[in-house]
């Protein structure tokens, strides 16, 4: 992870830590700026008026997402980036966290980047450091060329207020490491992260003060998880359900906040197999589950006050002689029978019996699930937003808010009667799809039928779990969504606000 060191504005033209080729300087920059701020009339001077004479030849303005970038100014310094942020009036964390990663991003090869603010950027100057801490990851466990690390190894930020900065950087970093984690996780292919694997993974959270509880195959036969049984059974694999306990509300008995995740190690869709193309992907079918474990692991390191619970159904979804047919029926462990017509709508059996079985042992006040659960998600809402589903309204708009303030967008979705009554079945209690119309809906329908009358949220991150394309804060590849969403969700839960 980048080195964060937060240095007093003033001393920012005595710093030491140029190499050969000079410093490279960031500078966060606000709409229609002069540029008559101290820090860059000192560039300017330096350059011998280059500042200025740049900014003027490519138009630079401050608007968002602008940049204006001068290689090699003057002997002392390598680079210069200018990135706008946008008006100061609407200035919000994630405006920031975005233009720090676009302007550590543009200073290529640098080792070390000085960051500096101009206006208000600076009441959010600790997002600067989270914003290019996220931009930064990289997933290169198996890649041995040098050219996919990151060069860069370190960002002084040089602000006015050193106290608040780093008290607030304390609290980012730790959601940053739970971010991580949850990418590790999800890049991972499937040889390698199977349900073992993920459940040991999961056990090295009790370095952190986390309690782990891994239920094995033969505990869930005898608790009667039927659902999620009959999906593992095509695989070589063994299911297990991972239980994270974090236990720190000021009032210990206070009913624990539930986070559930569908934890599909590899979905190959089963006997209704998934065509070739593409079906890579299905890596990341254990997006849901991934993101309880980084939440959980960010709440633990920032010591949040709250009782949380995460629970995840580790399973992978495999063709063989003993693999789940489709038309097969199964029992759940509420004691309710599906119909399962469809092999590879495997994720909402998966998280039925996990749903029913939190519900019933941790008598949470609310349970959030998240999951890769349907395609039908992404053609509603792209790659932008994950979809909500809620039979609480309180709890849907506390989400979409929290995803507003966290960069995790959310976005509403609709639920209802005739919506159920999709998946009643004429030989067991439901059938496990609808039709092709509202997939997502559906799905969500069919989860709320194991969810009773506990507050319940269901988030489909389908869309969202993965990238094609790199962006400001995140590579190609995991995005680690999720993380953040939850964290803010249980900060306005600190903080009193009602969530239900
Ligand atoms: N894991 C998939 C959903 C998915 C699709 C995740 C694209 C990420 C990207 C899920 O298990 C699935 O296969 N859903 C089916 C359901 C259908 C058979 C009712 C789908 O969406 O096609
Ligand atoms: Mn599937
Ligand atoms: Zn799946």
């Amino acid at each position: 992870m980048l080195e964060i060191q937060v240095k007093a504005a003033a001393t920012i033209f005595e710093a030491e830590h140029g190499t050969q080729t000079g410093r490279y300087f960031a500078i966060l920059i606000p709409q229609d700026d002069d540029l008559s701020s101290g820090i860059c009339e000192m560039l300017d001077h330096r350059t011998n008026g280059a500042l200025r004479r740049a900014a003027e030849i490519t138009k630079f303005k401050g608007e968002r997402d602008q940049s204006c970038t001068l290689i090699a100014p003057c002997p002392e310094i390598a680079q210069i980036v200018l990135v706008g942020y946008g008006e100061e009036a609407n200035l919000t964390p994630n405006r920031i966290e975005n233009a720090a990663a676009l302007a550590v991003s543009l200073c290529k090869k640098a080792e070390s980047v000085s960051m500096a603010y101009v206006g208000r950027a600076e009441t959010f100057a600790a997002h600067a450091a989270y914003g290019a801490t996220l931009g930064q990851y990289r997933f290169s466990r198996y890649k041995h060329d040098a050219e996919l690390a990151a060069s860069l190894r370190k960002l002084d930020l040089f602000v006015e207020d050193i106290d608040a900065t780093t008290k607030q950087w304390a609290r980012l970093q730790s959601i940053a490491l739970g971010v991580f984690r949850t990418r590790d996780l999800v890049n991972e292919p499937g040889n390698i992260l199977h349900p073992p694997e993920f459940a040991k993974r999961i056990e090295t959270l009790r370095d952190i003060g986390v309690s782990v509880t891994i239920l094995t195959a033969s505990t869930l036969r005898e608790l009667g998880f039927g659902a999620l049984l009959g999906v593992a059974q095509g695989s070589d694999k063994e299911a297990h359900v991972a239980i994270m306990q974090y236990t720190h509300s000021d009032n210990q008995s206070d009913a624990p906040i539930a986070l559930i995740g569908k934890g599909v190690t590899f979905d190959s869709g089963g006997i209704s197999i998934k065509p070739a193309n593409g079906m890579e992907e299905m890596k990341t079918d254990m997006g849901g589950a991934a993101a309880v474990v980084g939440t959980i692991e960010a709440l633990a390191r920032r010591h949040a006050r709250a009782n949380v619970v995460g629970v995840v159904g580790l399973v992978e979804n495999m063709l063989s002689g003993n693999a789940q047919r489709p038309g097969d029926i199964v029992t759940s462990y509420a004691g309710k029978t599906i119909e399962v017509l469809n092999t590879d709508a495997e994720g909402r059996l998966v998280l039925a019996d996990v749903l029913a079985y939190t519900r019933n042992i941790y008598r949470p006040q609310l349970m959030i699930d998240l999951a890769t659960l349907t395609g039908a998600i992404v053609i509603s809402l792209g790659h932008e937003y994950a979809g909500v589903f809620s039979n609480n309204e309180t709890l849907k708009t506390r989400l979409v808010a929290a995803g507003e303030t966290s960069g995790d967008a959310v976005w509403p979705m609709p639920m209802g009667p005739a919506y159920d009554r999709e998946i009643d079945s004429p030989i067991a209690d439901m059938k496990n799809i609808g039709s092709r119309a509202g997939g997502s809906i559906t799905a969500a329908q069919f989860l709320a039928r194991f969810v009773g009358d506990t507050p319940w949220a269901h988030i489909d991150i389908a869309g969202v779990a993965a990238r094609n394309d790199a962006a400001p804060t995140c590579p190609k590849g995991a995005s680690g969504f999720g993380v953040r969403l939850l964290d803010q969700l249980i900060f306005l839960h600190e903080s009193g606000e009602n969530l239900i």
